[in-house]
C-alpha cells in the first residue's frame, strides 16, 4: 500500500494493552493513567481479525507493543493466531522483559519471530528508579531467555536520558561486545510525559560522532534495515550499535507504518493526534472489506512528516497509550 507521498506502509504495530507493569518516568505518571474498561479494548478475536485486514492490503510485518503486550491476558494464544496468517513475514514484540523469562518459551512456540527489548540502565538501583519499581535483573534474565531461544536478532532499546544514563554508554557497548545484542540509542520524545523532561532530551548526533571515533564503529547492512535506526557494526563485536534520532533526525521520508492502539484507533502518525476509529466499525459487524476501508483512509491521511525537533506534541495520549 502506498501512501500520498508514494511511501510503502507495509509495518503495522499493533497495541494489546495499556496497561504496564512499571511506571517509567518518561512514559506514565507515577499514579497511574486512567486505564480503558476491559470492553473499551480490542479482544483477542478483534485483534486477529484486524491483522487479517492489514495483511490482506500489504502489511507484512506486525508489532506487538502496550503498555507492556505481556501483561495481556492471551498473548500467547494472540502470537499464535496471527502467526497463522498467511502473508505475514514477520511477527515481533517489544517488551519491557520483565516477564520473559517465564513467558518466553511458550511465545516462541507460539510462532513468535523476535523481539525488542527496553532497557535504559544496567544499574540495579538506577533501574528501580527510572521505571519506578523494576527489577533489572528481571530484565537480564529475560534477555538472555530470548537469545537462547533464537528470537533474534535481539534489540534492545536504550532511551537516552541527560544526567541520568549517558554515563553508562559505555557499558551498553561492553553488551553488544559480549552478546550477540543490537543496542540502539533512543532520542527522548516529548510525548506524554515525555514532554515534561526536556532537561534530559540529549540528540544523538554528536554522541554518534564520538563512538564511532572512540570504537571504530563501521557502517551495518547486517542488521535488516526496515527501521529507523542507524546501524554499526561494533569491530570485535558480537552484536551491533545503533542510533535512533528520533526527534532530530527525519526519517519520515521513508516512515512504512500505522500504529492501532488497544482501543481500536489507527494513528498514521506517532507525533499527531489524528486517529481514524476501527473498533466502531468492527463493533458495527464490519467485514473485512470495512476494515480495508478504514485503513485506507488511514493511509491516505498518514502526514509528510512530524515537529518534534520543535518539542511540539501534537495529541493527548501516553506513549503507553500508543505503544511506541
Ligand atoms: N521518548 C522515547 N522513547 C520512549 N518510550 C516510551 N516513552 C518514550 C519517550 N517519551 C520507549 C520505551 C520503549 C518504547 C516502546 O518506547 O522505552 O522502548
Ligand atoms: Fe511500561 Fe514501557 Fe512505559 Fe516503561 S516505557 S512504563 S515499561 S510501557
Amino acid at each position: 500500500m502506498r501512501d500520498q507521498f508514494a511511501r510503502n506502509i507495509d509495518y503495522l504495530r499493533l497495541s494489546v494493552t495499556d496497561r504496564c507493569n512499571l511506571r517509567c518516568l518518561y512514559c506514565m505518571p507515577e499514579e497511574g493513567v486512567s486505564l480503558k474498561k476491559h470492553e473499551e479494548i480490542l479482544t483477542l478475536e478483534e485483534l486477529h481479525l484486524i491483522s487479517q485486514a492489514a495483511v490482506s492490503m500489504g502489511i507484512k510485518k506486525i508489532r506487538l507493543t502496550g503498555g507492556e503486550p505481556l501483561v495481556r491476558k492471551g498473548i500467547v494464544d494472540l502470537v499464535a493466531m496471527i502467526k497463522g496468517i498467511s502473508g505475514l513475514e514477520e511477527l515481533s514484540l517489544t517488551t519491557n522483559g520483565t516477564l520473559l523469562k517465564s513467558l518466553g518459551p511458550a511465545l516462541k512456540k507460539a510462532g513468535l519471530d523476535r523481539i525488542n527489548i527496553s532497557l535504559d540502565t544496567l544499574d540495579a538501583q538506577k533501574y528501580q528508579q527510572i521505571t519506578r519499581g523494576g527489577d533489572v535483573n528481571q530484565v537480564l534474565d529475560g534477555i538472555d531467555v530470548a537469545l537462547e531461544l533464537g528470537l533474534e536478532p535481539v534489540k534492545i532499546n536504550c532511551v537516552l536520558v541527560d544526567g541520568f544514563n549517558n554515563d553508562e554508554i559505555h557499558k551498553f557497548v561492553l553488551l553488544a561486545e559480549g552478546k550477540p545484542l543490537h543496542i540502539r540509542f533512543i532520542e527522548l520524545m516529548p510525548i506524554g510525559e515525555g514532554q515534561k523532561k526536556q532537561d534530559g532530551y540529549l540528540p544523538l548526533e554528536p554522541l554518534k560522532k564520538q563512538l564511532i571515533e572512540a570504537y571504530g564503529l563501521l557502517p551495518s547492512s547486517k542488521v535488516k534495515a526496515n527501521g529507523p535506526a542507524d546501524q554499526f557494526v561494533l569491530p570485535g563485536g558480537k552484536g551491533t550499535i545503533g542510533f535512533i534520532g528520533a526527534v532530530t533526525n527525519h526519517f519520515c521520508h521513508k516512515c512504512n507504518r500505522l500504529r492501532v492502539t488497544a482501543d481500536g484507533k489507527i494513528k498514521p502518525c506517532l507525533d499527531s493526534g489524528f486517529e481514524v476509529d476501527l473498533i466502531g466499525v468492527l463493533r458495527g459487524k464490519g467485514s473485512q472489506k470495512a476494515l480495508r476501508d478504514v485503513f485506507l483512509e488511514a493511509i491516505n491521511a498518514k502526514p509528510s512528516g512530524h515537529n518534534m525537533n520543535l518539542w511540539e506534541y501534537g495529541q493527548n495520549r501516553l506513549m503507553s497509550q500508543i505503544g511506541g
